[in-house]
């Protein structure tokens, strides 16, 4: 197993309209260790479109996964080919995904359906690039207007034993089906309930392929037992929840004895993020979407309701007002908050 995989016990999911950049440069001040993972982007976006917009990222955000969706051999071969330039440490594509726009394109958990093909895919992305190839993927899918159940955990194993005889040696495994109709994709992350023992019998029954489980980790105590069973943990809407549970990760997971990541406060991630994020909005990046990453910062503490309304308010202060209303809305933080 090459270091990337064993170096990365915690991993932070792909979000759509969530993990952009600025999340992420963000992210990386709180856990310098987690394998950070892009939103999904299409292959055709990426061969079509405007690159540097979807592919470009700062350094320090490394180590980073690109994620991508799409169905056809060709667009994902040449994406890996463009992406790769571009630094990122691994490819991963989207087996998981059940909302309608990438059903309509066949792609995400309708490719649960057709493992033979995922295989193909794996090895056009492959041969494209020298970076890992990797899958995320559920624990199976459910269709009524294909007729189709692939519930099972004999589906899921032939699924896994298909697609790694092609070269794909990590998995990430949601461990609840996709419901491929009448569900949301919102639903799709809670109502399936969670069946983690089936992605434990994978590792089990694939010792030698990187088994990251994915799904409703929130606590520690949780991810410690998750970890007793396979080799990762996989964390989405925590990371949204409570950004500040990740700064527990380095020192826990990843054995860090570095003095900088034991010593990390709020206060430095907020001493590091506030200038950067007044130049991103100089560079025109969305003032509203910028100060996301920091809305639940506090989550949990005294204090966190009137942290979010002050922030709330700072885009409105416009173009010129934004550096200011953010660094008084910074000031304004009880010291005990911060240290
Ligand atoms: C807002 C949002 C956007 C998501 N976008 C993606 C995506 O682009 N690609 C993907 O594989 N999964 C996506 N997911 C699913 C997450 O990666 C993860 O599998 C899911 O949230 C379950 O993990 P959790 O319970 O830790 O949140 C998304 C989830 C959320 C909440």
């Amino acid at each position: 197993m090459s270091d990337s995989c064993t170096k990365h016990p915690i991993s932070l999911a792909p979000m759509v309209d969530k993990t952009d950049r600025d999340w992420r440069w963000i992210m990386r001040h709180i856990t310098k260790k987690s394998l950070l993972y892009t939103e999904m982007i299409t292959a055709p976006a990426i061969v079509r479109g405007n690159r540097d917009k979807l592919l470009a990222f700062d350094p320090l955000e490394k180590p980073l996964v690109l994620q991508l969706g799409w169905d056809e051999p060709e667009a994902l071969a040449e994406s890996c080919r463009i992406s790769e330039d571009y630094g990122y440490d691994e490819i991963n594509l989207n087996c998981g995904c059940p909302s309608d726009k990438v059903q309509r394109h066949d792609f995400g958990a309708a490719l649960m359906a057709r493992p033979e093909h995922v295989a193909r895919l794996v090895e056009a992305m492959s041969a494209a690039t020298s970076l890992r190839v990797t899958v995320k993927n559920r624990i199976g899918i459910r269709s009524k207007k294909s007729n189709l159940s692939l519930e099972d955990y004999s589906d899921l194993h032939n699924f896994i034993k298909t697609v790694s005889s092609a070269g794909c040696g990590k998995f990430i495994v949601h461990s609840r089906i996709a419901i491929l109709e009448g569900l949301s994709p919102r639903a799709n992350r809670d109502v399936p309930p969670l069946r983690p023992e089936d992605v434990y019998r994978i590792k089990e029954d694939f010792p030698n392929l990187f088994i990251e489980i994915n799904g409703g980790y929130k606590t520690p105590q949780q991810i410690d037992e998750a970890l007793s069973y396979v080799d990762g943990v996989m964390l989405g809407r925590i990371a949204l929840d409570n950004p500040w549970m990740l700064s527990q990760v380095d020192r826990r997971w990843f054995g860090s004895d570095i003095l900088e990541y034991q010593s990390t406060t709020r206060r430095a991630v907020l001493e590091a993020a506030v200038p950067y994020l007044i130049r991103r909005a100089e560079e025109g990046a969305s003032r509203g979407v910028l100060i996301q990453p920091l809305m639940n910062f506090f989550a949990g503490e005294k204090g966190a309701k009137a942290w979010k309304r002050t922030l709330t308010a700072v885009p409105s202060a416009g173009p010129e007002g934004f550096a200011g209303a953010l660094e008084d809305a910074v000031t304004a933080l009880d010291s005990n908050l911060l240290d």
